[in-house]
């Protein structure tokens, strides 16, 4: 039979778990051997317990929970060469050749590089006395096939990563909230979203929440942003607005690469309007909790491209992302994803909505 294994990498993000189940359940479907890989790459690298076989029932109930149940990690071994040639041999003692990653940008160009280096590492094995010729042969080729999950909406490729749509829902919720103790007040908030470099989840939570200002990583204001700034709250609350929020990406900076912090907006907010400011860090509650429907068809359908995916990949198949383009999934080549996402700028325009969609997910052709 056909060898599978599955694992999550990077920060973990709602809608992993749909898409591990999804992965598991195809490639049983197909008559494949199925193994889960837990703890990340780090599970490949130290094998042994960390890479189980599974059946239909392992991935039962865990559809609608949130985090990742076989773990994530950011593997440092497995960045080194002698960490991937472990994980090579604990992959071909299993007899497995086909590997579905699930992870960010960093996550699934390791993805690629392992596929790349596989036949080196196993005559590297051969000469170690590792494994035997045998196994090698029987195992010619590694087949990848990798799902973008990160809640920061980050990758060329997909219009939407795993667990996205779930932070939004979250953050807007937050949002709502802070409006409604703010307008009792008259308070303003300043209010940290996540994302890193990605400016996605503040912009759509901004828009979606009814905020007054955003700041984003791919919008640095020009000189003189923060009169305009509170110049913008003077106005809403002249109108008679009694809440005032501000929507700070934590990956916000201004022309001259500086960053942007909430703690500035709010000294600055408080200097300039003598107002009550208040910061509220959303943190990992972002990240955590359960997934949105949303998160969970699709995710499921993007495990059961993946798994497709991989089980009809012969030796020579380039590596793959498996991603959402409008309403179809699409597959596309996972160096040129990762390439684009690094080399594209990220830049918009103020008031270019368009644009700040399209930012990571709708700029990718072929
Ligand atoms: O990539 C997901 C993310 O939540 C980013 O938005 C954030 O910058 C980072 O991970 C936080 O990382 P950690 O969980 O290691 O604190």
């Amino acid at each position: 039979g056909k060898g599978l294994a599955v694992l999550t990498s990077g920060g973990d993000a709602q809608g992993m778990n749909a898409a591990v189940r999804g992965v598991v359940r195809t490639a049983l479907h197909l008559g494949a051997e199925v193994h889960a890989v837990y703890e990340g790459y780090q599970g490949l690298v130290d094998g042994g317990d960390l890479i189980k076989r599974l059946d239909w029932d392992d991935v039962a109930r865990i559809l609608h929970r949130g985090g990742t149940m076989i773990g994530t990690f950011r593997s440092k071994d497995f960045r080194e060469r002698e960490g991937r040639l472990k994980a090579a041999a604990h992959l071909v003692d299993r007899g497995i050749d086909r590997l579905v990653v699930i992870g960010g940008d960093g996550s699934l160009s390791g993805l690629d590089l392992f596929r790349q280096e596989w036949a080196g590492l196993l005559a590297e094995l051969v000469e170690r006395d590792r494994i035997t010729v045998e196994q090698a042969d029987a195992h010619p080729a590694l087949m990848i096939a990798g799902l973008v999950g990160s809640i920061d909406n980050d990758l060329v490729g997909t219009d939407m990563t795993i667990g996205a749509d779930s932070a939004l829902h979250r953050i807007v919720e937050a949002i709502d909230a802070l409006a409604s103790t703010a307008a009792s007040h008259q308070r303003s908030f300043v209010v940290e979203v996540m994302g890193r470099h990605c400016g996605y989840l503040t912009l759509m939570s901004a828009i979606a929440g009814g905020c007054d200002y955003a700041l984003i990583p791919e919008n640095p204001p020009a000189d003189g942003w923060q009169d305009r700034m509170c110049a913008e709250l003077r106005r809403g609350r002249a109108a008679g607005r009694r809440d005032s929020i501000v929507a700070v990406a934590e990956g916000a900076q201004d022309r001259e690469g500086r960053p942007i912090t909430a703690d500035m907006v709010r000294a600055i907010i408080e200097e300039q309007l003598h107002e009550d400011t208040r910061v509220t860090i959303l943190g990992h509650v972002q990240r955590g909790g359960r997934p949105s429907a949303y998160d969970r068809w699709a995710s499921t359908w993007l495990g059961y491209a993946a798994a497709h995916e991989v089980l009809s990949a012969t030796a020579d198949t380039e590596g793959k992302v498996i991603g959402l383009r409008g309403d179809r999934v699409v597959a596309v080549p996972l160096v040129q994803a990762v390439e684009r996402t690094r080399e594209v700028p990220q830049r918009i325009e103020e008031g270019d909505y368009a644009g700040a969609m399209a930012l990571r997910g709708g700029s990718f052709t072929e």
